[in-house]
């Protein structure tokens, strides 16, 4: 995974989990300004006002996501790439980095946001990198289409990086401990950390069914179930995806959760052709396809090179 702002967008566990308990909460001197989201902005601030400095914590520095959000689209009313009586909610998708599951809304300290809008174009994302010290990366899109490789039968989809560094990273909390995920946020779907994630659990099931089954996470993504097949009982993963960007995420992912080499192998091969280049029978094939996708296809391909086809 490559990084365009040569700072340090991808560090190790230990360090990234350090502070994370912390990270979003705010100090005794922090202020709080919140914002109604379906209300014009300009109906609740004086638009003038707001700069880096205002309500930012002197003490620890941070401000509250709303009084960032509205910093963004003061930039995107002036720039006129949004109706001067924008709310905050016509805004676009905040998403933190790095993620957790949150009770309550986060005070954001320097490049721990990245938006995804349809409303901005390059030279106004350009200003918002510039002028908003929390904001890490503006992309362009419709969240409402997937990113990356839906199926075999379509072309890839992206996001546009307009401005900043996309890359985030994910922290889903598991049974096993904390999974660290990082990607770059324009070419790589919208995963966010749940309190718990379904996913998990239903694959932890099918886990303790056996002592230390051979899993093919057939359509990996960036790996959390290999990952967590791995932290579990697994003894060996073979992760599998279409898609090349995945694969990049993939490889920083095993690393930066201290993945054993040894204990895995990656392929890049469509599933539907996985089962001929594939030498060993295996225990268990995971197929996590994107929703509405048929997975018939992908059941009937796997049935032969293991014992059981898991749909997550
Ligand atoms: C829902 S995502 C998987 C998410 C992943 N399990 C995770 O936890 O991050 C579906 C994945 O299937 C991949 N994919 C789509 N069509 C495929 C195909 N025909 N063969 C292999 N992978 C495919 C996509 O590239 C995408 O990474
Ligand atoms: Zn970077
Ligand atoms: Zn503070």
């Amino acid at each position: 995974m490559k990084c365009n702002c040569n700072e340090s967008c991808i560090e190790k566990k230990e360090e990234l989990l350090s502070d994370i308990d912390n990270l979003y909460k705010p100090c005794l001197k922090c202020h709080t300004k919140k914002f109604k989201k379906a209300i014009p902005l300009k109906r609740q601030i004086k638009l003038s006002k707001l700069d880096a400095n205002l309500y930012k914590c002197d003490n620890c520095r941070k401000r509250h996501i709303d009084i960032v959000m509205a910093h963004v689209l003061k930039i995107l009313i002036e720039n006129k790439q949004i109706s001067e009586s924008a709310s905050l909610r016509q805004l676009g998708t905040p998403l933190i980095t790095p993620a957790i599951y949150l009770e309550s809304l986060p005070y954001l300290s320097e490049k721990s946001l990245v938006i995804i809008t349809t409303s901005c174009d390059k030279e106004t994302a350009g200003t918002i990198i510039e002028k908003v010290p929390e904001i890490k990366a503006i992309l362009r899109g419709n969240i409402e289409n997937t990113v990356g490789i839906l199926n075999e039968n379509v072309e890839t989809n992206t996001y546009e990086l307009l401005s900043g560094c996309d890359i985030r990273c994910d922290i889903q909390n598991t049974d096993k401990g904390p999974i660290i995920i990082y990607k770059n946020q324009s070419k790589i779907h919208i995963e966010y950390p749940k309190k718990e994630s379904q996913k998990i659990i239903q694959l932890k099931g099918v886990l303790e069914k056996y002592e230390n089954p051979t899993v093919i996470d057939a359509m990996c993504g960036p790996g959390t179930l290999g990952i967590y097949a791995l932290l579990s009982n697994a003894k060996k993963v073979l992760f599998n995806d279409i898609y090349g960007e995945s694969l990049d995420a993939l490889k920083t992912n095993l690393t930066v959760n201290n993945m054993n080499p040894e204990s895995y192998e990656i392929r890049n091969e469509n599933i539907l052709n996985l089962a001929d280049v594939l030498e060993n029978h295996y225990d268990i094939a995971l197929i996590d396809a994107f929703p509405d996708v048929d997975t018939s296809g992908y059941i009937k391909s796997l049935e032969n090179v293991c014992d059981e086809v898991v749909i997550i």
